[in-house]
């Protein structure tokens, strides 16, 4: 099998949203791309569309008017497959089908070299599965681009079980020549990025099902961690049936696996027709006249409701996500006590504890206990949750000190593991499964989620602020507070703590 496609002739079949721009990227690199669509005029209406947009950048002045006339010069738009016949590279990103896939690539197989490389750009169907029947299975490869083409950087490389590695590797050449970052993976549902980021839907409808907070707390929540979306206004942009469809694929294909069941409150949105911003309604309202939920007011901090002084409670690897706490209490009239080898981090004044959340709900903890979440040290929204027990004293102190530290602190119910904490933990869980299972490695993980989603850490980076004692806690106690499969924790994770215990027995 041919190792270099670095100037292969490029035959992408399918000229909607992704074959147009998997053709200008190629058409970019100096490829010359025969752009094909069944549908009479497809091609060349997505070859004179391309132009459009490109003159537009062309205008702007970030597109250069002579490399735009080359490019569309070595894109030929066509309707058959009469002259498949010399290309070197097929990429189809036709209709999500597999039947209409592997009835393409048989016809392929009869009109092409044998040196032809067969790739699909399909995001959820299997690669295995695509290359079946075929006289030679070894070239079919999964290329998934994301969607907007020419701007995200990641291509997954998925291979079958039949993929030749030599195939594999000349495709990850060719998306690295590209400019893309290139990450291999095993053909498993989900691929990488769809399956690791099941968890960040997955737990905002948990919480929506269970009526923990509104969704603009849990969106606030997750933005103040990094994210650019929430996961109720991505899940709107992103619509509601498409998302369902994709986890009700990820879980029929694990064999109803708990850990991937779908959401009621999803699936009444569907049922609904309430599909998110394309259809006007979602998680939220985008009617015309209808006003965006946003956060509560806090009122300002009183003096009153502040303690006059507090106990430090800092965990070695909570350390950093802490630093100016000290400062920012004493500005405000706090003295505070420093306790750095604590087994728990937070504040403690008088018989408050204010701790940060090890997955346990307040009211396990003890009756004069607020937990809050996860954070990564930068202030803004921020959950919490209070015992049952909970004086107003200690509801008022605690939130006081959390407003003086700089967040927004957001009351939410007693749950496990709050909002960041339990999303953060199931993603990096979910992410250790996929290396325990041989989908990718751990810098593949992380480079697809921050690449494929623009997630702002891959999961393994997360492991490593958080450490595995504290993610693996956090799995158990939801899965001791819930039980069932859905928080079990992935092999990974247990032989990450273990070796980390054998290694350094102060973790
Ligand atoms: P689309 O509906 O915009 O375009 C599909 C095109 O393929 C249509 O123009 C259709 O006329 C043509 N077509 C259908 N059957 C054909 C055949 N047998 N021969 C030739 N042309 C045929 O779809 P889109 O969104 O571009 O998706 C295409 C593929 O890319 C699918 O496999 C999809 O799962 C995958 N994908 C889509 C992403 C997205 O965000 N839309 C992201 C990553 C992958």
């Amino acid at each position: 099998m041919s190792t270099s496609l670095s100037k292969a002739k490029v035959l992408v079949i399918g000229a909607g949203i992704m074959g147009a721009g998997i053709a200008q990227v190629a058409a970019q690199a100096g490829h010359s791309v025969t752009l094909m669509d069944a549908r009479a005029g497809a091609a060349q209406a997505a070859k004179a569309a391309l132009q459009v947009r490109l003159e537009g950048l062309v205008a702007k002045g970030k597109f250069s008017a002579d490399v735009l006339a080359a490019l569309l010069e070595r894109i030929h738009p066509v309707d058959s497959l009469a002259h498949a016949g010399s290309a070197e590279l097929v990429i189809e990103a036709i209709v999500e089908d597999l039947q209409a896939k592997r009835a393409l690539f048989a016809q392929l197989e009869n009109l092409l070299g044998t040196q032809c490389v067969l790739a699909s750009n399909t995001s959820s169907l299997s690669i295995t599965a695509i290359a079946k029947g075929l006289q030679q299975p070894g070239r079919v490869v999964g290329m998934h681009f994301f969607n907007p083409v020419p701007q995200m950087k990641l291509v997954e490389v998925v291979s079958g079980l039949q993929t030749e590695s030599t195939v594999a590797q000349a495709i990850a050449a060719l998306a690295a020549a590209w400019g893309k970052e290139a990450v291999f993976a095993r053909s498993t549902p989900g691929f990488i990025v769809n399956r690791i980021a099941r968890p960040l839907y997955a737990e905002a409808l948990a919480l929506l099902h269970e009526q923990a907070a509104p969704p603009e707390v849990l969106d606030a929540c997750m933005r103040a961690i990094g994210f650019r979306m929430g996961p109720c206004e991505l899940m709107d942009l992103i619509g509601h049936d498409t998302n369902f469809a994709v986890t009700q694929a990820v879980y029929g294909a694990n064999f109803f696996d708990k850990r991937y069941t779908p959401s009621l409150v999803q699936s009444a949105l569907v049922d609904g027709g309430m599909l998110g911003r394309k259809s006007g309604r979602g998680i939220y309202d985008y009617t015309a006249g209808a006003v965006a939920p946003s956060l509560s007011p806090l009122a300002p901090v009183q003096a009153d409701d502040l303690p006059r002084k507090v106990q430090l409670h800092q965990q070695a690897q909570h350390a950093p996500c802490m630093a100016g706490w000290q400062a920012a209490l004493s500005a405000a009239g706090v003295l505070v006590e420093l306790l750095p080898g604590s087994d728990w981090t937070g504040l403690q004044a008088g018989d408050l504890q204010l701790r940060q959340t090890d997955g346990r709900p307040a009211s396990a903890l003890g009756a004069q206990v607020l937990v809050y979440d996860w954070h990564g040290g930068a202030g803004g929204a921020l959950a919490f949750a209070a015992s049952s027990g909970a004086s107003a004293q200690s509801l008022a102190q605690g939130q006081a000190l959390l407003q003086t530290l700089g967040f927004a602190p957001q009351r939410m119910a007693d749950l496990p593991a709050l909002v960041a904490a339990r999303t953060l933990a199931m993603l990096v869980n979910e992410a250790a499964d996929a290396v325990q299972q041989g989908v990718c490695d751990v810098p593949g993980a992380n480079a697809a989620m921050k690449l494929g989603v623009n997630y702002p850490a891959g999961p393994f980076e997360w492991l490593q602020r958080w450490g595995t004692p504290a993610v693996v806690g956090v799995l158990h106690a939801l899965d001791d507070f819930y039980r069932g499969e859905r928080y079990r924790v992935s092999p990974w994770l247990r032989h990450a703590l273990w070796q980390q215990a054998h290694t350094s027995p102060l973790l």
